[in-house]
């Protein structure tokens, strides 16, 4: 299954009751694997996650640690940004040229990397 339809399929099994604004996001793994995630909210809304986050954690639950591409998608009337916390897991798992694909459901798609969502990043270089 390509990412689109990934990240397509996964966001109908978004839990979003509080803010009805269901995500999908779908990355690729270094083996060529697809794993994708959806958000989870919470009733205590600060413990909710987040589509990418989602995604994260199943590639790495599946034994990967390596992301080539990313596809997030959302009902919005324009691609949806990942948020600071999800650019920095982003960054944790793939390289600054990885390409990260925004997309609303109706089809609109605008093309970022890693780096430019999270230019500057702290990486483990620093400590
Ligand atoms: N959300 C994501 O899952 N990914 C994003 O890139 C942006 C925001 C979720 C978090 C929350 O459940 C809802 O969208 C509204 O912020």
């Amino acid at each position: 299954m390509s990412l689109k339809d990934a990240a397509l399929k996964v966001r109908e099994n978004a839990h979003a009751p509080y803010s009805n604004f269901k995500v999908g996001a779908a990355v690729l793994s270094g083996s060529g694997v697809v794993y994708s995630g959806c958000n989870v909210e919470n009733v205590a809304y600060p413990e909710g996650t987040c589509a990418e986050a989602g995604a994260i954690a199943a590639m790495v639950a599946a034994g990967e640690t390596e992301l080539t591409e990313v596809y997030v998608v959302a009902s919005s009337p324009r691609p949806v940004p990942p948020c600071g916390g999800c650019r920095q897991k982003l960054a944790e798992f793939g390289k600054a040229d990885v390409v990260v694909t925004l997309a609303t459901v109706d089809g609109h798609e605008t093309t970022t990397t890693i780096g430019d969502l999270l230019p500057g990043a702290f990486d483990a270089s620093f400590m």
